[in-house]
């Protein structure tokens, strides 16, 4: 599932990729765990903190933490009093972010949440920890509209959809990435994900074509 990289791609990753010691470090623990293809890219990470910065972003939740890679990248340019919460199945996976990351200074920005994304986000709904200024999904595929009517009802006005592997390795196109099984349930779901944050009435939008896509909409 190693990907190719193209001449442009690597222009991009010299540049725009810079990595401090502790991403450096979080991106070996990935990558020791056979799930380095899992995690977003340093560059993928920019655009978040861009994304993140542009619109004075405060409060987020990201659904799938992995080892924290994207997570410490959002914390970092949130405000002081900024709250991430990040949400992954994995107890184990999520402790071991959090051994990662406690060193850093933006750590005290983020909750972990380990458990089903799905009664997560239940409860975040019913504590009334919301309305949130950002969605950032890069969990299960097959997921992805439950986590979008979700962000739908708990995004602000003008707040921030952002989500990874919509191109779903190629498979929305009809050029599924060699090595990658065919996955018919998130194959639907991705389209329908897409189509539905392509509506306009709903969301200002658009597809990022990075390696994977980036589906972003900013919420009407
Ligand atoms: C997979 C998941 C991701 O979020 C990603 O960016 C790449 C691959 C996967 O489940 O294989
Ligand atoms: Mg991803």
């Amino acid at each position: 599932m190693r990907k190719t990289k193209s001449a442009r791609s690597l222009y991009l990753s010299e540049v725009f990729s810079k990595e401090d010691a502790l991403l450096f470090q979080i991106r070996q623990a990935a990558l020791e765990e056979g799930v380095e293809h899992m995690q977003i890219s340093a560059y993928e990470g920019r655009i978040l903190q861009f994304l993140c910065q542009a619109l004075q972003v405060s409060k987020v939740v990201e659904i799938g933490t992995l080892y924290g890679y994207s997570s410490l990248m959002m914390a970092r340019v949130l405000p002081e009093k900024g709250k991430l919460f990040t949400l992954d199945l994995s107890m184990e996976r999520q402790e071991k972010a959090k051994r990662l990351i406690q060193s850093d200074p933006s750590a005290k920005k983020i909750q972990f949440i380990s458990g089903s994304a799905m009664d997560s986000l239940s409860r975040l709904e019913t504590l009334g920890e919301g309305p949130f200024d950002m969605v950032f999904i890069d969990a299960d595929k097959s997921s992805y509209l439950n986590y979008l009517h979700w962000s739908n009802r708990n995004l602000k006005s003008g707040g921030l959809l952002v989500a990874d592997n919509t191109f779903l390795f190629g498979a929305v196109y009809g050029e599924l990435m060699e090595g990658r099984n065919k996955d018919d349930t998130a194959l639907q779901v991705m389209k329908q994900f897409n189509q539905e944050v392509a509506n306009q009435d709903v969301y200002i939008s658009t597809l990022i074509p990075t390696a994977e896509g980036l589906t972003v909409g900013i919420k009407k």
